[in-house]
């Protein structure tokens, strides 16, 4: 039977540090530095995405071209879709193309799940909707790790477009597993109070509407793009970076240690100032796409069973 990775909710703590082993195994690798086993030799990868995608798309190719697999990549523009094909019937005739797996991004929440339970290929989901981005949770955790070498205790805070983002809610399932304490921060707006309740270790959450209140104790500030395609009525309000941007200032109330992280793309001088984006010593926003194609490798062999 195909195995498939649709999210991080529910992956226990065990099953995430092995993907992450894995992981750390690839980053020479995904560096350039080492030619890894062709361990997806002769496989074929349809890399279907129906959302835009840049660092997502390019790193499962790259991880696939790595590992000595092929990939096949389809986007909405472009494909039948224009013509009235469906979402699954779509997914369907690339499953008969004979493709040992599929990566998918969706605009529907559930998407991917949709597709693991029609399909024959093992499916990865590459984002769906407001829902999950399980690969990109795990290369935030390899980043954290990479750091601190450990997740117990650490303070992170992931703050803006929570409402919106399926790479809060990846990352909130795999740091709190991993036992990390997470604040999520943002505007009332875009931080709903049901978001204390997602997680399964709902002690390790806290929620907060004040950005400066928390700077003082963390470890990692996590950044989100604002996601102004998913916004209902429109842009950024005017204040948004005032309250909730890492600005300069704020940059500057942070603990000496604590590094800064953004899954891309970054609106700048929005959510993130210029110069923090681009402060070597803490940013870890190229780090991450890199970690992101040995997380990709690990993801792919685990689900093609290699
Ligand atoms: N972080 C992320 O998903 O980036 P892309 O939208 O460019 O893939």
């Amino acid at each position: 039977m195909a195995r498939h990775l649709l999210q991080l909710e529910g992956v226990d703590a065990e099953g995430l540090t092995a993907l992450l082993d894995r992981a750390r195994s690839h980053l020479p690798a995904a560096r350039g530095e080492a030619t890894p086993a062709r361990s997806m030799d002769g496989r074929l990868v349809a890399q279907l995405f129906f959302e835009d995608s840049t660092r997502t798309r390019l790193s499962f190719e790259a991880a696939t071209a790595r590992l000595g697999g092929r990939s096949m990549a389809l986007q909405g523009a472009g494909s039948s879709a224009s013509k009235g094909e469906t979402f699954l019937d779509t997914a369907l005739n690339v499953d008969a193309l004979g493709v040992d797996a599929m990566v998918v991004r969706t605009s529907i929440s559930g998407g991917a799940a949709l597709l693991a339970r029609n399909v024959r290929c093992a499916v990865i989901n590459a984002g769906d909707g407001r829902r999950e981005h399980p690969t990109q949770g795990l290369l935030d955790c390899l980043t954290i790790r990479e750091v601190f070498g450990r997740f117990d205790g650490l303070r992170v805070a992931i703050v803006g477009d929570i409402a919106n983002s399926r790479v809060a809610r990846s990352a909130l399932h795999a740091l709190t597993t991993l036992g990390a304490h997470v604040t999520l921060v943002g505007p009332p707006t875009l931080l709903p109070a049901s978001m204390a309740g997602v997680a399964h270790h709902r002690d390790r959450v806290a929620l907060s509407h004040d950005l400066d209140a928390t700077l003082g104790g963390l470890d990692v500030i996590m950044m989100l793009r604002v996601q102004l395609e998913r916004a209902a009525g429109g842009g950024v309000a005017s204040d948004y970076r005032e309250l909730f941007g890492l600005t300069h200032a704020r940059a500057a109330r942070l603990p000496g240690h604590c590094i800064v992280m953004h899954p891309g793309p970054v609106n700048r001088g929005v959510e993130v100032d210029d110069d923090v984006a681009d402060d070597v010593r803490r940013s870890q926003i190229l780090r991450q796409v890199t970690h992101g194609v040995a997380v990709r490798m690990a993801v792919l062999e685990h689900c093609l069973g290699r």
